[in-house]
């Protein structure tokens, strides 16, 4: 798909761009990624992280830990940067971006904040919270990675290591998930190395993801304050904060988060969800022992006291973990909806759907 074509299928209520314009600038995206060599930093210092800094900097890419999973970093605002993070991760279409900053003041540069968006920031940065908000007049983060949308997806990280890379590199970092396209989200060094060995600069390896599951994002445009993505805050806990009900976007349609592909993770096998048992060909992911005296090929429990952090925690390294036995498809068992199983039935939805458009 040109990328004229693709900007416009998911920026339905664009405005303020040329998307002709856009593409005629854009690198080409065709090309094979740059081979890189990749350093891996296991035992992270101040000078290493500022010479992760000084790479990024200068337009190179470095994976980091944050409490959700882990991120490809850029800078966000150089085109050159960002568009390295598409080709790195095959990344058919330009979908959005998250920009991480250090701190409130920070995001204020880029974004407008409304009196919701203020309270959400106060609650509950640093951490997993994505604020969809309307760019700044002077906004810097490059309009690759806004998909040339007039609003702009920020974050605060909370972990010493992203926010010390990020500190140091002295600009907002666009990051999505450091996986190649249509893969599971990494939780782990060893999961990005598999897919992104010789595609990036660096990584920093922070050991395993606290949260396991990625941000939550909420929109706080001119329409109102909106649920996109279920994550790791739970929507409870944000309706708290605000004293009100949170919308869904779009009705459930996803519209307005274009990265909201239905398959955007996506393992190898396939699916079966809601199972209540396990075929003979199949491995099963289970969720408080509903499945475990099945005979199977491939057995991981998310949490076996059916704890739903724990489950957050565990669940991509678990998918990517069956996916490796090479079966063709997967039981699962059903996940309670509250709390973080809320965004666990949404990557379980993803993943089970066809693989048509992967993110
Ligand atoms: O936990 C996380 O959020 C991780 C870590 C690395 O911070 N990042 C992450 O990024 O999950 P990514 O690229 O995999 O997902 C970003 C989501 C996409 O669904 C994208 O469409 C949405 O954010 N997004 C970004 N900017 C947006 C905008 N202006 N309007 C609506 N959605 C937007
Ligand atoms: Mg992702």
């Amino acid at each position: 798909m040109p990328l004229a074509a693709s900007l416009c299928s998911f920026a339905p209520d664009m405005n303020s761009l040329d998307a002709h314009q856009l593409a005629r600038n854009a690198p080409n995206m065709e090309s094979m990624p740059q081979k890189r060599r990749t350093t891996r930093l296991a035992e992270p210092s101040p000078e290493t992280i500022e010479a992760a800094a000084a790479c990024l900097r200068a337009g190179g890419l470095v994976a980091m830990p944050t409490e959700t999973v882990y991120g490809l970093a850029a800078d966000a605002t150089s085109e050159a940067a960002v568009a390295g993070i598409f080709a790195a991760k095959d990344r058919p279409t330009f979908n959005p971006l998250i920009a991480h900053l250090t701190d409130l003041e920070a995001a204020r540069v880029e974004a407008q904040f409304a009196p919701e968006a203020e309270s959400l920031a106060r609650a509950f940065w640093p951490g997993p919270l994505t604020l969809v908000l309307p760019a700044a007049l002077h906004c810097r983060v490059s309009l690759l990675a806004r998909a040339g949308l007039d609003s702009i997806a920020l974050r605060i990280p909370a972990h010493p290591l992203a926010r010390a890379l990020i500190e140091a590199a002295g600009t907002p970092l666009a990051a999505p998930s450091a996986n190649r396209s249509g893969r599971v989200s990494p939780t782990t060094a060893a999961h990005v190395l598999a897919d992104l060995d010789g595609r990036i600069d660096w990584i920093i390896d922070g050991g395993a993801a606290e949260v396991g599951i990625e941000s939550t994002i909420v929109s706080c445009l001119a329409e109102g304050v909106s649920l996109l993505r279920p994550g790791a805050i739970p929507r409870e806990a944000i309706e708290r904060a605000l004293g009100a009900p949170l919308a869904i976007a779009g009705g459930g349609k996803q519209l307005s988060a274009p990265g909201q592909l239905e398959s955007h993770y996506a393992p190898r096998a396939k699916l079966r969800l809601h199972a209540t048992y396990v075929g003979a060909d199949e491995a099963a992911l289970d969720f408080a022992g509903a499945l475990a005296r099945r005979p199977t090929k491939a057995y991981l429990d998310l949490s076996p006291s059916g704890d739903l952090v724990e489950a957050a925690a565990n669940f991509f390294a678990y998918l990517r973990a069956l996916d490796s036995f090479g079966v063709g498809r997967i039981a699962v068992a059903p996940v309670p909806g509250h709390g973080l199983g809320a965004a666990i039935n949404d990557r379980l939805s993803r993943a089970a759907a066809p693989r048509s458009a992967p993110g």
